[in-house]
């Protein structure tokens, strides 16, 4: 039986993965941001999982206002860095896992959410920055360290699913891959946020009090997080802090939700301010 052993949330701010293919990380912007991030590499290093399921959105990248799904898998083999104007990321292309995937499309669906199922696409900065964080830098010729399955959420255009939806689905997820017939560790990846407005007259709110507020929550309290209604998300964490619901898909999935005896562990838990235009925040939880 496959199994969910620990998640992962993360930022995926776009300039990371410049500072990272340009070799900028020792710079004094970014050194403390990546120190944040050393633990986690390491902890990857000890805790490589067969397939990671990676929560994400795509910036108007893949999809565009001419096709707006609101959950879609990828159930392809490979998928392959897009170019957001600058040329593909030098970084290596994402094997997928279509075994798995296909299975988690068939439970999932069969219970009752509608995903979209994607054989091709390309991955922007959203899925990433987020591998690039927790595995370090990779030649373009590389490899990841295992299979990854994309899983896209409109969080660009609404209406956009609600934290609560969100945190259903990934109850779901988790049935879906505890019925899956072969002995794997999964991750689940939750990525986006944390506070940040790229846009408007509050461009550059950054909300430091709230953002640890969600963290606090997300480990202790996740069902009330779940309650959060958007307005929340937009006015506490700008308009582009909505990418925090997709954290809740993933802590959906954790086995305490529906047996509360088993409590995760947080295993590490950074925060800084700024990276570009936004808080990043970071957590890894172990299943107990
Ligand atoms: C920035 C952050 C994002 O999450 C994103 O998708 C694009 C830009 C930023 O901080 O610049
Ligand atoms: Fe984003």
């Amino acid at each position: 039986m496959a199994r969910i052993s620990a998640s992962v949330f993360t930022s995926h701010v776009p300039a990371i993965g410049v500072a990272i293919d340009q070799g900028k990380t020792q710079e004094a912007y970014w050194q403390p941001l990546f120190q944040g991030y050393e633990y986690s590499r390491q902890w990857m290093r000890d805790n490589r999982p067969d397939v990671i399921f990676l929560i994400y959105n795509d910036h108007a990248t893949a999809f565009s206002l001419d096709l707006i799904p609101t959950f879609a898998i990828g159930t392809g083999t490979e998928y392959f860095p897009a170019d957001e104007g600058w040329g593909p990321r030098r970084v290596p292309k994402v094997v997928g896992h279509p075994q798995l995937a296909s299975h988690i499309a068939q439970s999932v669906i069969q219970q009752d959410f509608d995903l979209t199922i994607v054989n091709q696409l390309d991955v922007d900065h959203g899925l990433t920055v987020p591998l690039s964080l927790m595995c370090g830098e990779q030649p373009v010729d590389g490899a990841w360290p295992c299979p990854v399955i994309p899983f896209a959420v409109n969080v660009v255009q609404y209406p956009v699913p609600s934290g609560q939806r969100c945190f259903n689905l990934g109850r779901s997820i988790r049935k879906a891959v505890e019925s899956f017939d072969e002995d794997l560790n999964v991750q689940i990846w939750g990525t986006g946020g944390m506070s940040h407005q790229l846009q408007g007259a509050r461009a550059g709110l950054i909300n430091q009090e709230w953002d640890n507020c969600f963290l606090d929550q997300l480990v202790h309290h996740p069902a009330t997080l779940a309650k959060v209604p958007h307005i929340d998300y937009v006015r506490e964490a700008g308009s582009e802090g909505i990418e925090l619901v997709m954290w809740l898909i993933a802590r959906g999935a954790m086995a305490d939700v529906d047996d509360p005896a088993r409590t995760p562990t947080v295993k590490h838990r950074f925060y800084h301010v700024p990276a570009s235009n936004t808080a990043v925040g970071h957590l890894i939880l172990e299943n107990g």
